[in-house]
């Protein structure tokens, strides 16, 4: 079986924890989408759920699959967020943002009553940070902006390559929100509550990729099968 596959694994399973009526966030990127997939196949079988986009990219998926959506000003609390992950560690604690989607992710995480993630067995680590802490932040002085996280991050004990996130024609890319994002390689991020505190400071810096404290559950497609880490228990089961 091949990532991919591992991937919509987890998405199937993320399915049993829907139920008729619930509101629910949809995350944005590879395991999202086979999540939307399979969703609006049991939308189209008669499943009634009401649901909040958190990119462009699933909400155009979402509503051709005729899955029936919603915004956060029409509904204020959702019941589950399903989405992927960069990376996540033992505690639940996420990187996000690869595909560009964190701020509405985050938002719509926030407004959920809980948040379950869904990923293959790659994306877990032992500590967070290989992968490239994505930063978004308002173009308006983003040079500027960039120092100021370089100089933060550094007192929360991060350093590394820090560099504007550009698109295959070498453009800068700009989010839904109409940000850029600053890819941050910070290798390991030893403390991610320090970081978190240190890039709220930066007035430049609308959101950032670590998700800390957000996610119930995650449910993990492996070669051994689906397993699932709850917050604060580790490991539960492998199915
Ligand atoms: C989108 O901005 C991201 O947060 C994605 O959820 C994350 O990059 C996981 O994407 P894949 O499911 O494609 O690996």
């Amino acid at each position: 079986m091949s990532a991919d596959d591992f991937k919509r694994q987890a998405a199937a399973k993320a399915l049993e924890f829907v139920e008729p009526g619930m509101k629910l966030g949809l995350g944005t990127g590879s395991t999202a989408k086979h999540f939307v997939d399979l969703l609006g196949a049991r939308v189209k079988a008669g499943l009634k759920v009401l649901c909040v986009p958190t990119s462009e990219a699933t909400r155009r998926q979402a509503a051709a699959l005729a899955i029936p959506l919603t915004t956060l000003d029409e509904v204020l609390q959702l019941d589950l967020t399903i989405d992927g992950a960069d990376e996540f560690d033992g505690d639940l604690r996420l990187i996000k943002g690869g595909g560009g989607a964190l701020l509405r992710e985050k938002i719509v995480a926030a407004a959920s009553e809980r948040m379950i993630v869904i990923a293959d067995a790659s994306k877990r680590v032992r500590m967070l940070g290989a992968f490239p802490l994505p930063v978004e932040v308002v173009r308006f002085g983003a040079k500027a902006t960039r120092v100021m996280i370089e100089e933060l991050a550094a007192d929360a004990g991060c350093a590394g390559d820090i560099s504007l996130r550009l698109k295959t024609d070498g453009q800068p890319f700009v989010t839904d929100g109409g940000n850029y994002i600053y890819d941050c390689a910070f290798g390991s991020i030893e403390e991610p509550e320090l970081l978190d505190e240190a890039l709220k400071v930066v007035p430049g810096v609308v959101e950032h990729g670590l998700f800390l404290g957000l996610a119930d559950l995650a449910i993990i497609g492996s070669p051994a099968g689906v397993e699932m880490i709850e917050a604060g228990f580790g490991v539960d089961d492998a199915v």
